[in-house]
């Protein structure tokens, strides 16, 4: 197991970078949300452009038999010797994925709970996540240039990499940048983790990783890393701030100095119905003959009528987690007027039972205009992508999203609440001369959500102002290419900044 080694400090020369990620989800081998989107699509576009990446993650049981175990770590916590194997798979030049396993933490149903409940022990889950890292780091020929951690999960590696691995030679001198996809999971657990994690006490205080006498892992992770990304500038500049700061805002504003936001992009390999083998018939811009058929069939899958008459009535899609967040309870309070509008639903996701049990309701209640599928399906995902006429982001607050982008490209006109990274993607489109590429509404309010509807469906209406919408959204560039190349330029900054201030020197939290 090799990684590039970095070019000695100073020398000026720019050379590859290898990369060391830690996160908890990457597909195509484990997915929740998001987060998988990104960590199984960066590395390939960071490999693309010459550098060298090994992503870090646990072996879920969703992940199955990956190949063989080859090295093992021994790690003692509190006493208790954790025994960890390394399965490592190489996805392409310069990309490898490093799967912790440990049948003990990793091989059950769900990867953060099940059946609604988290995993009593995510504590210690994630917290030998971020110590296998650590110790798997320490073990390396050589030095990463760098490391990237992502979400609470991975929030520990910048503690430990300050603390307890300050001094392991290939750990010297090797900054961590910490990317928040999400502010409002933090992991936070009792106190007492400290012990069950083997954390040096002097790490639990406030400029550390104590939250109101809890373990806050992202807390830890902000005051530890050398910079921490966000993925959109919306949402960087909105984390800074009471309402959305989750209370971690003061943290972040003592770190502000050292707070980017980077917009995500999509996989447009994955994401292409020019390709995509969900779809029955593959289309593009130039001719959508493709996505009506795509209709028809999305419509039977969820049992609705599907003759010409149902096919030309507007359908409006959504694939979400059935959470807050993504304005579900705007959804409940709205669902009458919802219902009222000449449209048609097809609803994928999971979350809340009240919110699962709402939708269950309305498919009963409606069962020619709206289908509700409760589960994971990312085949019915990409069939809604492509079959829908308009994607509905009611979000709360949304750190990026990716599914506004994924509807962009397949001609699905996103209707969304102007938050966070929906601003940075969707454009709004002009009353007056019909450009733009999405519809915003502001307040988050159950009648502002139904006035940007209704105006979507008045544009439906229009044919060429409608193909006009749609072209203008499939022509967007939301490929990974250029967020890639400002993450190297960030990992660069970060290279740089540390090297200054002394390889040697382990600093303290909060500087
Ligand atoms: P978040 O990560 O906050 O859930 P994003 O928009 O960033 O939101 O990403 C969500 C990802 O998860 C998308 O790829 C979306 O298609 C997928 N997804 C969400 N719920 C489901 C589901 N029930 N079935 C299949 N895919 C889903
Ligand atoms: C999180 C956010 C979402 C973002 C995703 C990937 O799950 O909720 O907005 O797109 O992470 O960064």
């Amino acid at each position: 197991m090799s990684v590039l080694s970095a070019p000695p400090p100073g020398s000026g020369a720019v050379s590859p970078l290898s990369i060391l990620m830690v996160a908890s989800e990457a597909t195509p081998y484990a997915k929740t949300g998001g987060l998988a989107d990104v960590v199984g699509a960066l590395p390939s576009a960071l490999a693309r452009l010459g550098h060298d990446v090994t992503l870090v993650m646990p072996r879920y049981r969703d992940v199955g038999n990956v190949g063989p175990v080859r090295q093992r770590l021994h790690l003692s916590l509190d006493g208790r010797r954790v025994d960890v194997g390394l399965v490592e798979v190489q996805v392409a030049e310069h990309h490898r994925v490093v799967f912790l396993d440990c049948d003990a933490l990793y091989d059950r149903d769900g990867l953060y709970g099940h059946a609604g409940t988290d995993h009593p022990d995510n504590a210690l889950r994630y917290g030998v996540l971020c110590r296998a890292a650590c110790e798997y780091g320490a073990q390396l020929d050589s030095s990463p240039s760098i490391v990237h951690a992502h979400d609470w999960q991975a929030g520990l590696v910048p503690v430990l990499l300050r603390t307890q691995y300050a001094t392991a030679p290939t750990w010297r001198g090797v900054p961590v940048v910490l990317t928040i996809h999400n502010l409002a999971y933090q992991g936070l657990f009792p106190a007492d983790t400290m012990d069950t994690l083997d954390l040096p006490p002097s790490v639990f205080s406030i400029d550390g990783l104590e939250y109101w006498n809890q373990v806050n892992f992202l807390k830890g992770g902000i005051n530890f890393a050398d910079a921490v990304t966000t993925v959109s500038p919306t949402y960087a500049r909105q984390i800074l701030t009471a309402d959305d700061g989750e209370g971690l805002d003061g943290v972040l504003r003592q770190r502000r100095h050292l707070l980017r936001g980077i917009l995500n992009g999509i996989d447009t390999s994955v994401w292409d119905p020019q390709t995509d083998p969900f779809l029955p018939v593959p289309y593009a811009a130039s001719d959508l003959r493709g996505k009506r058929d795509a209709k028809r069939v999305l419509l039977d899958r969820f049992g609705l009528p599907s003759d010409d008459d149902s096919v030309e009535r507007p359908l409006i899609g959504m694939v979400s987690r059935m959470v807050d967040q993504k304005g579900l309870d705007l959804i409940l309070e709205a669902r009458n007027g919802l219902m009222g509008l000449p449209a048609s639903f097809v609803v994928l996701g999971t979350g809340d039972r009240r919110y699962e049990e709402m939708w269950r309701a309305l498919a009963a209640a409606h069962p020619e205009r709206v289908g509700a599928r409760i589960g994971f399906d990312e085949e019915l995902a990409h069939l809604i992508e492509g079959g829908a006429d308009l994607f509905l982001m009611p979000s709360r607050f949304e750190p990026c999203g990716l599914n506004q982008m994924y509807s962009m490209r397949y001609g699905t006109v996103p209707v969304v609440r102007a938050t966070g990274g929906l601003v940075d993607t969707v454009r709004h489109v002009d009353a007056a001369t019909g450009d733009g590429t999405g519809f915003l509404f502001e307040p988050y309010t159950a009648s502002a959500m139904l006035t940007a509807l209704r105006s979507a469906l008045a544009a439906f209406l229009d044919r060429a102002r409608w193909a006009a919408i749609q072209h203008e959204g499939m022509r967007q560039d939301f490929s990974w290419t250029v967020s890639a190349e400002t993450y190297v330029q960030e990992y660069r900054n970060v290279i740089e900044r540390r090297r200054i201030a002394g390889a040697a020197r382990a600093y303290p939290p909060g500087e």
